[in-house]
Formats: structure tokens, sequence, C-alpha cells
């Protein structure tokens, strides 16, 4: 078999260009919706992230604030800072870019954000509601997984989803969304013992552990739908995934590619959400 490539940037720029339309019909109606980004630090993949988080805001016409502040903010300047965002009306989502510096409690900032501007998904509330099944907040990037599975109408009812990675970003809730779908969900990760008896049954694979060719097409059920959340920089400064791309692609019935696969969803997703929000606040 040959797999479809799911190209996420295609869906990605069809999605923006209806909530383009949204937005201006929102904008006729005095509702601009805002999103405030925070990037402590200078650390160069994060600063690329907010860029493109910006150049879409722009697009669709979100209006987009950045707030860049030195390494050496204390963590009560970052909670003064949050407090005011949560009050400005003008603010519809606080995204506050991870990860932050070490002397910063990355939960403590997480559960400082109104969980009713915490466009990220991240904070306490919006994970339970989630986990309860209701609607809310959902996490950009396994949203964006979700959105792109349904886009080719892959059935994830009674299916088999191996998720390889935990993170609380990524891992942890896909699972949860998938489980949401009616998928039969298994977690492998760092301690899994012969993960590949696991990812060979999957028929929904979603690979987010940060390793290059981490798995390849031997690891792969015949007409599996493998999902590569992976961003990793080669020797020769290309970016590849955690799924080695051509023998996976042999077995697979879909595949995402990196990069224009799951990156360019997250960022919709994101736009999405504060859409969402600029909605709720002026029902
Ligand atoms: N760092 C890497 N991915 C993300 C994300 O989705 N949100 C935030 N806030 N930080 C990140």
């Amino acid at each position: 078999m040959v797999a479809e490539v799911i190209y996420g940037s295609e869906l990605a720029e069809s999605l923006r260009e209806e909530m383009r339309e949204e937005v201006t019909s929102l904008r006729q109606q005095g509702i601009v919706p805002g999103l405030t980004v925070v990037l402590i630090g200078e650390d160069p993949a994060s600063q690329s992230y907010v860029r493109g988080k910006q150049k879409a805001c722009d697009f669709v016409g979100v209006n987009s604030n950045l707030i860049e502040l030195p390494s050496s903010t204390s963590e009560k300047e970052l909670l003064e800072l949050i407090d005011n965002l949560n009050v400005d009306k003008n603010v519809h989502g606080i995204l506050v870019q991870l990860p932050l510096p070490k002397h910063i409690n990355e939960q403590i900032i997480i559960e400082a954000i109104s969980p009713e501007k915490d466009v990220d998904g991240f904070h306490p509330i919006n994970i339970g509601r989630m986990i309860a099944g209701k609607d809310t907040f959902f996490p950009c990037t396994p949203f964006g997984i979700i959105t792109m599975l349904k886009s080719k109408n892959i059935e994830i009812e009674g299916k088999k989803a191996v998720i390889v990675g935990r993170s609380n970003i990524v891992g942890k809730p896909v699972g949860q969304l998938l489980l949401n779908e009616n998928a039969t969900v298994t977690y492998c990760h760092s301690r899994t013992k012969n993960m590949k008896q696991y990812t060979i049954d999957a028929d929904i694979l979603i690979v987010a552990v940060g390793k290059a060719h981490f798995l390849s097409g031997e690891d792969i059920k015949e007409g599996a739908v493998v999902i590569d959340v992976g961003v990793n920089r080669q020797e020769n400064g290309k970016l590849t995934g955690d799924v080695e791309f051509e023998s996976a692609k042999a077995k697979a019935a879909y595949i995402t590619p990196v990069p224009k696969g799951v990156g360019p969803m997250t960022i919709t997703m994101l736009l999405h959400n504060t859409i969402k929000s600029a909605r709720k606040f002026h029902q």
C-alpha cells in the first residue's frame, strides 16, 4: 500500500480562509478577537513559533499582541502581568510560550491564566472539562490532529489508537480526545517494554516523542493511519519527523509529513480557540 499524504498545511489554509470571513463578520459587529502571546527569554525555536502565530493572526484578522520579556523576569512579575491580562476586555486569549526559564514554575503560571482565556487548553479546569467529555478549549495540537482525521473521514470509533509519547501538551490530551471519539487507546512511553508489539497493532498511530525517525515502516501495520507530531532538526539543517517517512508511507493508508503536516494545524486551532473565546465574551 502507498499512503495518502495528509497535508495539514492545505487544510490549515482552507480553515484560515473560513476564519478570516468569520472574523470580518465579528468585526462588523464590533467584536475584535484578541490574542496576547507572552514570550520570555530568547529561545530561537520559541521565537520562530511565536512569529508563525503572529503571521497567522494577521491573516485572519485576529488582533495579536506580543509581550517579550527578558529571561530574568520573576515569577511574581509574570503573575502580575497575567492578572492584568485576565481582566483586560480586549484580550480573549492568553498564551504563555513554553518552556519557561527554570526559576519560573510552569504549573503555577498555567493555573494563573483565566480558564476562560486559556486558548492553549492547559488549565486543569479545561483539562477536566475535556476528560468529562464537555466542550471547552482543547489543546491545539491534539485538536488539530482530530480535525485532520475528520477532514479525511477517517473512522475513529472502535479503532485501536496507539499514542507514543505522554507529554501534557500532545500525548496525554490526544489520547483523551481519541477516547472521547470512542477509540480504544493505548499509551506507549519511555518505560514501555517491547514497544513494537503495540505500534504494529495500531489502526491509528500518533507519534510524539521528539526523536528523529524513532519509528519506521517495520513498526507499522499495513493500512494504518500514521500521525507524526515530531519536528526534529537534522544535521543538514532540514526538518524531519519522529517517523521515517518513506518506509512508513509504503505501508500506511494515511500519513502526515514533516514539515507541512501537524504543525500548521496547531496554530490554526489556536486561532479557532481565540475566535471561540471572543464570541463567548460577547454573548
Ligand atoms: N511550546 C510548544 N508548544 C506549545 C504550545 O502549544 N503552547 C505553548 N504555550 N507553548 C508551547
